[in-house]
């Protein structure tokens, strides 16, 4: 698929914007806080309903408005398509695809593919489990749209738990609603493992492969699923640790407590990988997507990049550069210098200051 332009309309800092994106490599450069990350936010958000920041609707929408338009023309297959997006300060957001209206944000799912990949992404190693389940949940749900439905009940059912086990404390009596409760969760859970493991199962053979070039075959990279307990087991831990969970008004078991480990060269990163390694894999993995989403789909994903370049040494920069061909990709970058030494040249260039964007020729 490819992005033909985007627009905005108080949209963060932007109040009217335009954007024409060639179907190679485009570039956004400008001084910090002018704007470049909110207009690859803006991609990602009408892509697939979510800010890639977490950031809220009324977060998004610009200070002193009520209201953000987004319009993301596309194309896929050959035909062209409009995703329309409208931010409500205090309503959920209304989504229209080609002028029809979706009732489920699911809907979107398959239409659109992007990778985004931002400084955040490369300290996936350094940060806690919570950032590595996110990486597991922001993939899968583009990929995945019973995964959404899954993930997205197990969570209520979990809120849910957890707010009566709050109440039990007081009140005694409701102790046995909680199992009405502990079917759902187990079985929504269940199938978010399920897909959680299938998800990494692919992803380790694909990750492993472009670490190995990566590092001239100097490192074996193994990414696993670190379940917080398995299929088999939850429906016992559940149910056996009922008193723990009413003592501290938690659930301790289930998939929102599972994580993800990176193993090189036998060590595990998150506690033996040194800085550099620690990107290198998280390189790997991020890279991988593009292959899982290929795979998956049939469709060559469009890749984003957040100023990650900066972060990278050399010979790591020239295999990320490498990556783009064939691939349509924006990048944002405080100053093109680099890339003018480098000869690394773009098909579009644009500067961004204070929410405008303009071509740079
Ligand atoms: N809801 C909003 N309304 C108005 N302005 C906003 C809103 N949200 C963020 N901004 C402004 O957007 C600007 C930040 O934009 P962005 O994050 O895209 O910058 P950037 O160009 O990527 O900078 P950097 O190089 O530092 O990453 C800030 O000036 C911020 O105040
Ligand atoms: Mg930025």
């Amino acid at each position: 698929m490819l992005i033909k332009k985007i627009q905005l309309k108080n949209y963060r800092n932007y109040s009217d914007a335009e954007v024409v994106f060639n179907e190679n490599s485009n570039v956004l450069y400008g001084e910090n806080a002018q704007g470049k990350t909110n207009i690859l936010e803006s991609i990602y958000l009408c892509g697939t309903t979510r800010s890639h920041q977490g950031s809220k609707d009324k977060e998004i929408i610009k200070l002193n408005e009520n209201e953000a338009h987004i319009k993301m023309f596309i194309e896929k297959n050959g035909l062209e398509h409009r995703i329309d997006m409208h931010l409500r300060k205090n309503n959920s957001k209304g989504i229209a695809i080609n002028g029809v209206p979706i009732k489920r944000s699911t809907e979107l799912v398959g239409l659109v593919n992007i990778i985004i990949f931002s400084p955040r992404d490369l300290n996936i190693i350094n940060n806690g489990p919570s950032e590595r389940r996110r990486f597991i949940d922001m993939e899968l749900c583009q990929l995945d749209r019973i995964y959404i439905d899954n993930l997205t009940r197990y969570n209520k059912v979990l809120k849910q738990r957890n707010h009566l086990l709050k109440q039990v404390k007081y009140e005694e009596s409701l102790k046995e609603m909680i199992s009405v409760w502990d079917e759902q969760l187990v079985k929504y859970g269940i199938e978010v493992i399920k897909a959680r493991d299938n998800f990494i199962k692919g992803v380790n053979p694909i990750a492993k492969d472009i670490h190995d070039r990566l590092t001239g075959g100097k490192e074996v990279l193994d990414v696993l699923y670190e379940p917080n307990v398995s299929i088999e087991e939850f429906e016992n831990k559940i149910k056996s640790n009922t008193d723990r969970d009413i003592y501290y008004s938690m659930t301790h078991y289930g998939p929102h407590r599972d994580d993800m480990k990176f193993i090189v060269n036998d060590m595990d990163m998150r506690t033996y990988g040194s800085q550099g390694q620690k990107k290198s894999s998280a390189l790997s993995l991020k890279l991988s997507e593009i292959e899982i989403v290929k795979n998956k789909t049939n469709d060559v994903p469009v890749l984003l990049l957040d100023d990650v370049l900066s972060e990278l040494d050399r010979s790591r920069q020239t295999y990320l550069i490498d990556c783009f061909e064939g691939v349509q990709t924006i990048i944002t970058c405080t100053g093109l210098e680099e890339f003018i030494k480098r000869n690394v040249s773009f098909d579009k260039v644009y500067k961004v200051v204070d929410g405008s964007v303009s071509e740079d020729i």
